[in-house]
Parts: C-alpha cells; sequence; structure tokens
C-alpha cells in the first residue's frame, strides 16, 4: 500500500520504517528539514537498535522522508504520529494533530484514492479522532469519503523494531468496515492478536495500558520502600508476587522510578482528564506522588553516608531514562542532578550513549567517556539506568575515593552496593 506517515519523530520512523519492511511504499512527512535530510541520508536521529540497519535497507527504494505533503492525495493511508505534549496542567497539547488535520484536508482538496483512510497513531485523548481529526477534516471536504481509525501504538523505547514486528495485540479503533479490513491488510504479515473498538476505547486503551504499568511501578516501589525498612528483599518479594499469573512478573522493578517520554505525561494526563469531569484521581496522583519521591531516596542515603555533600565528587552512572536509548526525557537522572547540585555537590557523568542529549539539559556538568573514568576519585556512586554494561562493574569501584555506591536499577552485582529500596 502507499502509506503517508505525517511525524517524522520517535513513532513515526520506527513505524514508517517497518512498514516499509512490510513492502509498503512509504513517504514520513516532517517540518524539520535536519530531521528529513538526516532520514533521507539513512541516518537516525534517534539511538533505536536496528532502525539504521532498516533504513539503509529502504531509503531510496521504496522509504522516503520528505518537507511536502503531496504524498497524501496518492496514499491509500495516512498516519498521525505528531507529538502531543503536555500543557502546563498535565492536559495534551493537540495543536499538532489539527495542524495535521488541516494538512491532510488540503491535500485531500487537490486529490486523493478512493475512500481514502486517516489512522490517528499519536497518544489522543478519548474523543479527539472523532471530535477534532474527523470534524477539521470532514468540515473542510464533506464530500469526500475518509475513514477514520485510531490505531495505537505500543512501542517500546530501545526495542520498538522488535515490539513493531511482535506485538502484543493491535488495536483497531473504528466502527467502518472498509477502513477495518484495510488497516488488517495492512498488518496481515504480523503474527499478532486483533481487537477492533470503538476509536474512544482505542483512545482510552493506550492511557489505561500506560497508566497500569506506571501503577505496578509505583506499587513495588512503595513495597520497596517499607521492604528496605523491614530488612526484606524487594526483588525476592516481587519474584513471589509475579509468579502469580494474574498479577504476572513484568514491571514490578522497584527502584529510582520510572521516566520516558510516555509514563509521566500520560499519567499526569489521564488524572487531569478525571478532574476536569469532577473526580479525584486519587490512585494516579499516588502514582506520580511515589515517583517523584524515589530520585530523592537515593540522594538521603547517599547523604546519610557521606553527612554532606558539599564538594563531594558524585559519579552518576545513566543518564538516559531506561537502557538501550539515547533519551533522557523526564530521566530520573534529571532530579538526581539537580538535587547534588543544589547540595553544592560535584555530578560526574557517564552514559554509554545519552551524553550528548543530556550535555543540552546540563551544559556544565563533568561528562565521561567511561564509567570507570567517572569512578575515579568520587566520593560515592548513584546508579540510575538499568544499562547492562553496570553489570559488569567490579574493579572499576576500588578507583572511588569512598566506596558508596547506591543503586537505583538492581543492575550491579558487587555485593556491597545499597539498593534505593532493597
Ligand atoms: C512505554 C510503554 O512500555 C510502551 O508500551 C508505550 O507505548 C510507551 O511507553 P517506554 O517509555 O519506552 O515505553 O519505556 P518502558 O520500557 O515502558 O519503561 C518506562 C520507565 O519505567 C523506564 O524509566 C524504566 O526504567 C522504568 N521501569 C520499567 C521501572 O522502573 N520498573 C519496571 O519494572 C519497568
Amino acid at each position: 500500500m502507499n502509506v503517508t506517515i505525517i511525524g517524522g519523530g520517535y513513532v513515526g520512523l520506527v513505524t514508517g520504517t517497518c512498514l516499509a519492511h512490510l513492502n509498503h511504499i512509504v513517504t514520513i512527512i516532517d517540518i524539520d528539514k535536519t530531521k528529513v535530510d538526516a532520514i533521507n541520508n539513512a541516518k537516525s536521529s534517534i539511538y533505536e537498535e536496528g532502525l539504521d540497519v532498516l533504513l539503509k535497507e529502504h531509503i531510496g527504494k521504496n522509504l522516503k522522508a520528505s518537507l511536502e505533503y503531496s504524498s497524501i492525495q496518492t496514499s491509500d493511508i495516512v498516519f498521525i504520529t505528531v507529538g502531543t505534549p503536555p500543557n502546563p496542567d498535565g492536559s495534551s497539547n493537540l495543536s499538532y494533530i489539527r495542524f495535521a488535520a488541516e494538512n491532510i484536508a488540503k491535500e485531500y482538496m487537490i486529490g486523493h484514492t478512493q475512500h481514502p483512510i486517516v489512522v490517528i497513531k499519536s497518544t489522543v485523548p478519548p474523543g479527539t479522532t472523532e471530535n477534532i481529526v474527523r470534524k477539521t477534516i470532514h468540515g473542510s471536504i464533506p464530500d469526500v469519503n475518509v475513514g477514520y481509525c485510531m490505531n495505537p501504538e505500543f512501542l517500546r523505547e530501545g526495542r520498538a523494531i522488535f515490539d513493531f514486528f511482535e506485538p502484543d495485540r493491535i488495536i483497531i479503533g473504528s466502527s467502518d468496515q472498509v477502513v477495518i479490513d484495510k488497516i488488517k491488510e495492512l498488518y496481515e504479515d504480523l503474527d499478532a492478536q486483533i481487537l477492533v473498538t470503538g476509536s474512544t476505547a482505542a483512545e482510552m486503551i493506550k492511557y489505561t495500558a500506560n497508566a497500569f504499568l506506571a501503577t505496578k511501578i509505583s506499587f513495588s516501589n512503595e513495597i520497596g520502600n517499607l521492604c528496605k525498612k523491614l530488612n526484606v528483599d524487594v526483588y525476592e518479594v516481587m519474584k513471589g508476587v509475579g509468579l502469580d499469573h494474574r498479577i504476572s512478573p513484568f514491571f514490578l522493578n522497584a527502584g529510582a522510578g520510572f521516566g520516558g517520554s510516555c509514563f509521566p505525561k500520560d499519567v499526569s494526563s489521564l488524572a487531569s482528564m478525571i478532574t476536569q469531569h469532577d473526580l479525584d484521581p486519587v490512585l494516579l496522583k499516588a502514582v506520580l506522588s511515589i515517583n517523584s519521591n524515589q530520585p530523592e531516596k537515593m540522594i538521603l542515603l547517599l547523604k546519610n553516608r557521606l553527612v554532606s555533600l558539599n564538594g563531594k565528587r558524585i559519579a552518576v552512572l545513566g543518564l538516559a531514562f531506561k537502557d538501550n536509548t539515547d533519551d533522557i526525557r523526564e530521566s530520573r537522572s534529571i532530579p538526581v542532578i539537580e538535587m547534588l547540585l543544589s547540595a553544592s555537590a560535584v555530578p560526574v557523568c557517564y552514559d554509554p550513549k545519552a551524553t550528548k542529549n543530556m550535555m543540552q539539559v546540563f551544559p556544565d556538568l563533568i561528562y565521561c567517556n567511561s564509567a570507570k573514568d567517572a569512578l575515579k576519585d568520587a566520593d560515592g556512586c548513584l546508579v540510575m539506568t538499568e544499562w547492562q554494561e553496570f553489570a559488569e562493574l567490579d574493579a572499576e569501584f576500588s578507583l572511588m575515593k569512598n566506596r558508596i555506591i547506591i543503586d537505583g536499577r538492581h543492575i550491579l552485582t558487587i555485593p556491597d552496593a545499597e539498593g534505593v529500596c532493597w
């Protein structure tokens, strides 16, 4: 099929490239020329395992990026994968969604395939597909029979290519049979469970799944904080708990808390929707509050051991919000670095992939090229990201001035590291 993707960010680039790998003919549209040029040169603007290889395989063949919207006219399906960043009150800013819908309408006025289909993949509040996308397009071109669908993404950064080709489920949020059949055909090479729902339910599924996963993490952290007081290993506890098939062993890792572009934003956005409907998001407020307290717990543990942080050199291992990515959005290392700076400590940072991105937030920190360099002469160490290479660190810790090591991710294998909640 001919497919246009509006928005060459994380979701759009991965989705477009993977759809090209399923033999579709794909154009990714973005307003950022640097991004478009990079994609056309088979260079990904983000670090995502396996993405560069697929880009190289398909760019110049059945995949291209463009600043122009004209490919919409000849596309069977147009995906909207633009960002929905949070407003100051936690609600979603839908201006990019509106802009994409307006551009689709403009192009459909010039030309289009028969029964063109618009698919929303961005995370959007319930009702957006109907009340914003459909209304915007239909308002401009009432005579064109456009089909609509909400098809949320569940891609984990760092494992996004795997998640695209091996999804747990594909949600098709539409009541239009032509649309449902076409989307099934688009993904027919994937072996996945398909669930057809209304578009509003599909929108809600995305928020609910992310909020539930975030709740599992904060729940594990609350139990972990108690376990630490009781001198019980929360990882042993959660292993026993996760063996119950009704609970499952996943997303029960206590530690520094969740970050990233999705969980904090989606939980806040859902909480703000609940408030707008005169309800109190008691549970979600607790999920966010537990999460924002975990980094401070790491600093307190450090303070307990060092007494004062003033002038102390603290190795911060891991800047990305999780392993296998260079993304630092809402990374738990950001509040930790802020707290170290306000206590007049000297953070000495290392990350295998995310240093360049963190330099834009904190240009004046000391950044090292290896964990070993960061640990040399350090008065303390905080492990903020579950990078596998940290599991192999051992002799490097002997280079520290004071061997005080706080592990926020249960990743270290040395015996004397103290866990944030174990
Ligand atoms: C998430 C969802 O998993 C994905 O389905 C959705 O589409 C986008 O948001 P992502 O943000 O890439 O994906 O990261 P994920 O792997 O879910 O981890 C999120 C955060 O939770 C990370 O900071 C991670 O370190 C933390 N985490 C995860 C825990 O603290 N404990 C866990 O048990 C699991």
